[in-house]
């Protein structure tokens, strides 16, 4: 399993963002991006999982082209993505966000067995469980954005 982006060009509107990236990470590798504020990270992964627009290059996933690929196409090919902001739907409670996340997880078995995963990484969320979202400390929040990611069994979670 391998994703590889080829001299990727993108940014949004007109606006160019990233000049002729390039980048292989096998599944299970963990990579960091370091940049400053401003740098283009966010641009970066927008760009792998469909909200950037791109003007150049290609992103291959198993020697597939998915470059362009819509959104709500990535976790059903094995990516999650953890947005920077706006990561989890205030108004719902813990496990209703985990849920909602893990809808695309193909039996109710699959997600029970993932959402007990989750809970063991992160115990303060079965503790808040029914607590809503919006409720939540900044740190639990962001507990429960990585698990809403965690949750889809990814291949690869941004
Ligand atoms: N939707 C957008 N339209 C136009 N410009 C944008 C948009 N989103 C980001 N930018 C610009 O693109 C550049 C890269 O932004 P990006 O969000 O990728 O940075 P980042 O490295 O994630 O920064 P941070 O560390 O602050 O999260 C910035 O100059 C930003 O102002
Ligand atoms: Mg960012």
């Amino acid at each position: 399993m391998m994703l590889s982006i080829k001299d990727l060009v993108s940014g949004y509107g007109r606006l160019k963002i990233l000049y002729n990236i390039n980048l292989s990470l096998s599944q299970g590798e963990i990579l960091s991006i370091v940049g400053p504020n401003g740098a283009g990270k966010t641009t970066l992964l927008n760009s792998i999982t469909g909200f950037a627009k791109i003007f150049n290059g290609k992103i291959l996933y198993n020697e597939n082209d998915i470059t362009g690929e819509k959104p709500e196409k990535m976790p059903l090919i094995g990516i999650s993505y953890v947005p920077q902001m706006f990561n989890v739907f205030p108004s719902l409670t813990v496990e209703e966000n985990l849920l909602v996340a893990g809808e695309i997880l193909r039996s109710r078995e699959l997600l029970r067995q993932s959402l007990e995963e989750v809970y063991t990484i992160f115990p303060i969320l079965r503790e808040r469980r029914n607590q809503k979202a919006g409720t939540l400390s900044g740190g639990e929040r962001q507990m429960l954005a990585i698990a809403r990611g965690l949750v889809q069994r990814p291949k690869y979670c941004f």
